[in-house]
């Protein structure tokens, strides 16, 4: 059977400024968390291969805006990296305008749509000095450089966003180690959400105040949520994780406001964050008019053992603990479950409760290490399993379009593998492959299945 996608469906794949970029500290760009903490621990990223070693697009863009073209993508996102932008976060950086400008208009004039991300997991050292979100100010500082963002790029951009998965900075920064600044404190944790959504409301504001030219969104990673069973301390184990996982983001973004029961949840364990007046109306402002969903993996989740827990609760595990079903299908690389199905159960729950919003799927896609194992004689890595992964998830994306979900586009994870952070370069992602010594672009099997695909606009099962 084969069935068709929308028209004008966006085809992509996605990367960020500091995962791609490179030029670490050229042309006045100054130091974010990553390239600090690179410094102070490289045995903490993979083979030690840090932010200065990212994929080139600094030097390549133009080039890499053709392969797009060449390969039928309609379009792409990266974002904007703040520290290049502005290094002192007042002070514009001309070279980094020349630089951004003629990176979207190259993508641009290749028939490349740009989805521009102002903030990708990436906060300036300066800023993280002063506290980085966890600090009020900080709210005010994105502000700034969003406008600025707004001002010197609006001209040509008219797809923002600003930010992508602002609960991974939160789980892995402040409930973990996997990101800097490394803290583990529940209360922290609520804070640095709570400015970062204040921050998100406040660049939408700007940009709303400014009658700029297109729409506004925000990059939320929805994994949805399974419990282990139908009973009733399993299914409070969901709903609890289902507050503090999506809907903590999802609901300020999409409807303005917190849930009333995360504020319950929170009050009750003395988890609330410090806020001052206005911030609800300011919350209210930062509705977006459209929304990125990252999907990789579900979340499944079994009650609690009620004796054990503590409260006021330490850590989300006093909601709700992980759970390991036996069936599940594995991505053995990354450690993530492959669940393809979840992308439907993510549009319908969009579609039933949050006003059927537009949205589309902004990172979708499958590491896998070694992958020269899969070569052929000219070098094009097979990758089978890529392009199984991919229909799968868009096959779902489909019976959820023909059930009414309100998805208008697919982007992969990555179109050029590029570095991921403290995995560096162990599990690739992209249409692409990346040649770590010689910079070059190498096409996999997958980019030209997809190339197909988006030609047709369509899929065969
Ligand atoms: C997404 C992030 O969650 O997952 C990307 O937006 C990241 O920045 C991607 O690279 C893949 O995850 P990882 O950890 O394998 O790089």
């Amino acid at each position: 059977m084969t069935r068709k996608f929308p028209e004008n469906f966006l085809w992509g794949a996605a990367t960020s400024a500091p995962q791609s970029e490179g030029a670490q500290y050229e042309d006045g760009k100054t130091a974010s968390t990553w390239d600090v903490w690179f410094e102070k621990e490289p045995e903490r990223f993979y083979n030690e291969v840090g932010p200065k070693d990212t994929s080139l697009t600094y030097e390549k863009y133009a080039k890499d805006a053709k392969l797009m073209s060449e390969m039928n993508l309609n379009s792409f996102r990266t974002s904007i990296s703040w520290n290049r932008l502005l290094p002192d976060g007042k002070t514009v950086n001309e070279k980094a305008v020349l630089y951004y400008r003629d990176y979207f208009l190259k993508l641009k004039e290749q028939g490349v749509e740009p989805i521009v991300n102002l903030f990708h997991f990436d906060m300036p050292w300066w800023l993280m000095e002063k506290g980085g979100w966890e600090s009020r100010e900080s709210i005010e500082h994105f502000a700034y450089y969003a406008n600025t963002a707004f001002e010197q790029f609006g001209d040509i951009v008219q797809h923002w966003m600003t930010f992508n998965e602002p609960i991974v900075h939160v789980q892995c920064g402040y409930l973990g180690n996997d990101h800097w600044p490394q803290v583990n404190n529940f209360k922290q944790a609520v804070q640095v959400a709570y400015h970062t959504m204040l921050a998100h409301a406040a660049a939408v504001k700007v940009f709303k105040e400014k009658q700029r030219k297109g729409r506004i969104g925000i990059i939320l990673n929805l994994s949805p949520v399974y419990a282990r069973s139908d009973k009733e301390e399993d299914q409070e184990a969901r709903g609890n994780s289902e507050l503090l996982h999506i809907k903590s983001f999802l609901d300020p973004a999409v409807l303005g406001k917190y849930p009333e029961e995360l504020v319950t949840m929170l009050k009750d364990n003395d988890l609330l964050p410090a806020a001052e007046s206005g911030d609800s109306e300011l919350l209210a402002a930062g509705k977006v008019d459209y929304l990125g969903v990252n999907y990789y993996q579900p979340l499944r989740v079994q009650a609690v053992n009620k004796e054990k827990v503590h409260h006021p609760a330490k850590s989300p595990s006093d909601f709700s603990r992980a759970y390991d079903w036996p069936e599940k299908r594995m991505n053995l690389y990354r450690g993530w479950e492959i669940y393809p199905e979840g992308i439907y159960d993510i549009a319908i729950m969009l579609k039933d409760e949050y006003e059927n919003i537009p949205w589309y799927i902004s990172e979708n896609g499958m590491g896998v290490s070694d992958e020269e194992r899969f070569m052929d004689e000219e070098g094009i890595v097979q990758d089978d399993y890529r392009i199984e992964f991919i229909r799968d998830h868009l096959d779902q994306t489909l019976k959820a379009i023909d059930e009414g979900a309100n998805c208008f586009g697919y982007h992969l994870w990555t179109f050029v593998d590029c570095w991921s952070w403290l995995n560096a370069y162990k599990n690739r992602y992209g249409y692409y492959r990346y040649d770590l010594e010689t910079g070059k672009r190498i096409p996999k099997k997958s980019s030209f299945w997809m190339s197909e695909i988006i030609q047709r606009n369509e899929l065969d099962r």
